[in-house]
């Protein structure tokens, strides 16, 4: 039986990407084994207990994605890979990523890479040859165009990072394609041997063991073959604060009708083993994630991000209100094709931390719609301890992508495990500052109140509640303009989410059938077990609350 089919029969016993809790991990970030001030996969392995050993003591979650580890310059951080099958010397060797990979599946815990077909770095050998003269072999792997007519480039891309995606190579007489740094040139997915190439790296780290990808920028990896140019985006000006990538319609280079043929190329690698999975970087409308998951034939990408609440490149993020998350989700649900999951985002190594884009007081009712909405939560690595941007200034910013002001540091900071002086991430000085050092793991391990035991005992609720894993989804109208609610329902079970995105309280009249169930989380610690009374549920101020029939 294929995941498709499993998933049109809408099995009892769904596959651990069917709604289990996935953790991003950005690895110069988690954990430092060897006082360089870099996070490592040593040191990721001596932190699985703190991810999931079993017991309720844990988080509790399902899966791992690590950030890019390969080979790489580190122009941008791993997204520059020069080899596609190792392991960069700074997280470790292979021998490291196979005992990671065997740690993880004792724990039941799946491992996910973090797959870059559209770019390579130009250090990568592939691009060395291709770059070494005009009838190379390897020319055709990445994309060579000789300047427009009148001269200059070929046509008006701009890359993701600012300035013009075309980078001229005097030595050969010809530019390059590259959608984002210069250092990354986009490779020639036209070309048959670079889909070989690529296939064949999946199956390299399938047959280790790794139990899928997420996959980078996923929606470009096919443009326009005539290669035309972008229209103007009437709604950019410069003084908007729009970065200059919104400064046209990506049209011919983003989500081109031929990209849901290599989704389908990948898919098919994927099949060949069982139980993998792919989640996809894409952008674009609900009815553009469904044509990535391969619409009702499910024969596309797993999961598709959904990136409507967090704001993708540079858009903005979903305001703090109840009426824009239910308008956002309820267009998401439904868009979806039938058997499918979403896979929602509020936090990723891209983004502005939560509690620095909606306040602090938001992280828990946040954490609360993130894992009990439908689909595959992703969690990125410290939200679970309401880590903020971490300010950066000139001197100590590392990420040379500058479509934001700052870059993507202040997101990406070390792990604040303990108050010492290393934040328990490193011994040695770490490669990024450290934020404020009372937001850690070993504060917040017993206290009930705590944000990461609320994450805890949410992802655990989940676990055990059929309604909130896998269960249907519809939104409440009936509620308080600052409420946003919805009843999550399987075979058996009804729960009931009511979240209060106001600083003042709210009451939700309920039905009559939710009107006897007790709270089984509630963000404020210690209403679990209560029923409500009356007939309506009282909700303190940016209180989220569960009920579970
Ligand atoms: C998306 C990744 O999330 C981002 O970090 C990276 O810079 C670009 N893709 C380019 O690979
Ligand atoms: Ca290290």
């Amino acid at each position: 039986m294929t995941d498709t089919d499993s998933a049109r029969r809408g099995d009892a016993a769904p596959l651990w990407w069917r709604g289990g809790v996935v953790y991003q991990i950005y690895p110069r970030s988690f954990q430092d084994s060897n006082g360089d001030g870099i996070g490592d996969l040593r040191g990721i392995l001596s932190r699985l207990d703190y991810l999931n050993d079993g017991s309720e003591r844990s988080l509790g979650i399902d899966a791992i994605w690590l950030s890019p580890t390969f080979p790489s310059p580190m122009k941008d951080f791993g997204y520059d890979v020069s080899d596609y099958r190792g392991v960069h010397p700074d997280f470790g060797d292979l021998a490291a990523m196979d005992d990671l990979i065997a740690a993880c599946h004792r724990r039941d815990i799946r491992l996910l890479l973090d797959f870059v077909p559209n770019h390579s770095s130009d250090q990568h050998p592939w691009f060395v040859e291709s770059r070494s003269g005009r009838h190379n072999p390897k020319r055709d792997w990445y994309y060579w165009r000789d300047p427009a007519p009148g001269g200059g480039p070929p046509n008006n891309w701009v890359s993701a990072f600012g300035g013009g995606a075309w980078q001229w190579d005097a030595a050969t007489g010809q530019y390059y394609l590259h959608s984002f740094l210069k250092e990354q040139p986009d490779l020639n997915w036209r070309n048959p041997e670079v889909v070989a190439a690529m296939h064949d790296t999946l199956r390299f780290w399938l047959r280790r063991g790794i139990d899928g990808f997420r996959i980078d920028v996923m929606g470009m990896v096919l443009k326009d073959p005539r290669m035309r140019d972008n229209p103007p985006n009437p709604e950019w000006g410069p003084d908007a604060g729009m970065p200059e990538r919104f400064s046209q319609i990506w049209l011919y280079n983003r989500n081109w009708p031929e990209v849901i043929d290599a989704v389908r190329g990948i898919r098919a690698v994927l099949d060949e083993f069982p139980e993998r999975m792919a989640v996809g970087e894409v952008f674009g409308p609900p009815e553009t994630l469904a044509w990535y998951l391969g619409g009702e034939a499910l024969d596309g990408l797993h999961l598709a991000f959904d990136f409507h609440l967090i704001g993708g490149y540079g858009t903005g993020h979903t305001p703090w209100n109840a009426a824009a998350f239910r308008e956002r989700v309820d267009a998401g649900q439904a868009a979806l094709p039938a058997g499918a999951v979403p896979a929602y985002v509020l936090g990723n190594h891209d983004q502005s931390r939560l509690v620095s884009r909606y306040g602090r007081e938001a992280a828990p009712p946040a954490a609360m719609l993130l894992l009990t909405l439908p689909g595959t939560p992703f969690v990125y690595y410290g939200e679970e301890i309401g880590m903020a941007d971490v300010p950066i200034d000139e001197a100590q910013a590392r990420d040379p992508a500058r479509h934001r002001a700052i870059g993507r540091d202040p997101e990406r900071t070390p792990m604040q495990w303990d108050a010492s002086a290393g934040a328990g991430f490193s011994s040695g000085p770490p490669w990024l500052p450290l934020g404020d050092p009372s937001v850690n793991v070993a504060a917040q391990t017993n206290g009930a109140g705590s944000l990461l035991s609320l994450y805890r005992r949410l992802i655990w609720l989940r676990k055990r509640s059929a309604a909130l894993r896998g269960g249907s989804y519809a939104s409440l109208a009936e509620t308080p303009a600052e409420v946003f609610a919805f009843v999550r329902e399987a075979a058996r079970q009804r729960a009931l989410v009511a979240i209060n995105f106001a600083g003042k309280p709210a009451a939700l009249r309920l039905s009559a059938d939710l009107a006897n169930a007790p709270i089984a989380c509630s963000t404020v610690a210690g209403r679990q077990g209560e029923y409500p009374a009356g007939g309506q549920l009282e909700l303190g101020p940016h209180e989220g609350c569960v009920l579970l029939t």
